[in-house]
């Protein structure tokens, strides 16, 4: 098997960005290298994901065509792996041909056994495994600055519009030891921004050890300049977390909360656990904690039996916290989930206005909050360098916004300080004042 080469096509979230990586990690293990490029592969993957219909529709369309290159090259082997694998099992091999292998996310294990014993036949592995936390896999890491590290796996809030639940099973915890131990591998080689993942990053438990306590471990290792998380449920967010933000340098102060939708009763139908009261009450918390800090959400739009006064519910909640910024989506049913038996009743046509009005919504905010951080000093982890100008870098601030400034020479994975002299959408402009 040594010398062959995989190269991984990944859809949807960290997560499933993590999970290659971890992919990687394990072919590596077995002499399987990385493809720089798609032409020198000899097994293609395409991480799938199910969250919403458009990324489904993509990754499925996009391995079904990567069949074509078999023609060419004998041998090759395409398969799908990840969320999509997990929901449909074996009827991708009847709908698609060409496809060698459907593997879900607590699978990943048995891929090097699968690709020895290949004999031209499909293979499907898609049993759930309640305990696979690859905690003992080292991950091979693709990102350039921020190193993702996953703390648990799976969801038991079975939101009823959500299929993450059904396709990545229940929740379960890795130990604070491997993950410090993996926090410590990602420092030792050079990352500086730690990326903590999880479905429910706040639903962390390993036996005392809760997220903020997680959170505090993970704080104390040396090297570790930059944490991040996500995604908390609001649900779940209590003072400790807070607190532990507001007190700890390297804990970014940016926190991803999900509104979904501004009406209680609509939150009611989504499984939510939470009123807009309750969630508006979160947010005065957080910002009485964190002042200058970030707040984000993903929004949904045109869920069953939604109407107009349950959708100016969602914009008012938009206008009274002004997010910095968010994902906004038209709902799109899932089969299998709760809110999939309900009837789609917002026309799509309506469901395209309810999107454009909170997306218009949501410019106004960004620039709004981007534009109070004009004249202040900021520091940024440089990430990229400019594609047109050599003298261009764009760095991220410790409340995640991007950061464009011309005319300095730095390395990406430096910090720098920057005054914020402009701001234009969702992008900062900034100037260097000194590099630490
Ligand atoms: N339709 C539209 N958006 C959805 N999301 C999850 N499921 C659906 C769905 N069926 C959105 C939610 C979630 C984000 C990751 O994707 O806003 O927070
Ligand atoms: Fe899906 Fe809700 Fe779990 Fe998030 S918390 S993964 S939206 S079920």
């Amino acid at each position: 098997m040594a010398g062959r080469k995989v190269y991984i096509e990944t859809y949807g979230c960290q997560m499933n960005e993590y999970d290659t990586e971890l992919v990687y990690g394990i072919l590596k293990e077995h002499g399987i290298s990385k493809a720089d490029r798609l032409e020198e592969a000899d097994i293609i993957l395409v991480n799938s994901c199910s969250v919403r219909e458009g990324a489904d529709n993509r990754a499925i369309s996009r391995a079904s065509q990567l069949t074509h290159l078999k023609r060419k090259r004998s041998g090759l082997v395409i398969g799908i792996i990840g969320c999509v694998a997990q929901r449909d099992k074996g009827k991708l091999l009847e709908k698609y041909r060409g496809i060698d292998l459907v593997l879900g996310p607590d699978s990943y294990r048995k891929l090097p056994e699968i690709l020895k014993n290949m004999n031209g036949s499909p293979v499907v592995k898609t049993e759930a495994k309640r305990s696979e936390l690859y905690d003992d896999i080292t991950p091979f890491r693709q990102t350039s600055v921020s190193a993702y590290v996953s703390i648990m796996r799976g969801c038991d809030k079975f939101c009823s519009f959500c299929i993450v639940p059904y396709v990545r099973g229940r929740e379960r915890s890795r130990s604070p030891q491997s993950v410090i131990e993996e926090v410590r591998k990602a420092v030792d080689s050079g990352y500086r921004e730690i990326v903590l993942l999880g479905q429910n990053v706040n639903s962390y438990r390993y036996e005392r050890v809760d997220f903020p306590q997680l959170l505090l471990m993970v704080s104390d290792i040396e090297g570790v300049e930059r944490i991040r998380f996500t995604s908390p449920h609001p649900q779940d967010v209590d003072e400790r977390l807070l607190e532990v933000m507001k007190e700890r340098d390297n804990v970014c102060k940016h926190i991803h909360l999900p509104l979904q939708s501004g009406s209680t009763r609509i939150l009611k139908l989504m499984n939510r656990n939470y009123t807009r009261e309750e969630y508006l009450e979160l947010v005065e918390k957080i910002k009485e904690y964190m002042p200058e800090g970030a707040i984000t959400t993903d929004i949904i739009v045109g869920f069953p039996s939604e109407r107009e006064e349950d959708f100016l519910d969602t914009v008012d909640v938009m206008d009274r916290v002004r997010f910095d910024s968010a994902f906004m989506f038209k709902y799109s049913p899932r089969p299998g989930t709760k809110a999939a038996k309900m009837e789609d009743d917002v026309p799509e046509t309506e469901k395209d206005r309810r999107l454009r009005v909170v997306i218009e919504k949501q410019k106004e905010h960004t620039l709004y909050r981007n534009k109070q951080l004009v004249g202040k000093i900021e520091k940024i982890l440089i990430e990229s360098k400019g594609k047109k100008e050599e003298h261009e870098v764009r760095g991220r601030t410790d409340t995640n916004k991007l950061v464009v400034v011309k005319g300095i020479d730095c390395k990406v994975g430096e910090f720098v300080q920057v005054k914020i002299v402009d701001a234009a959408g969702v992008t900062l402009f900034g100037e260097l004042i000194e590099t630490s």
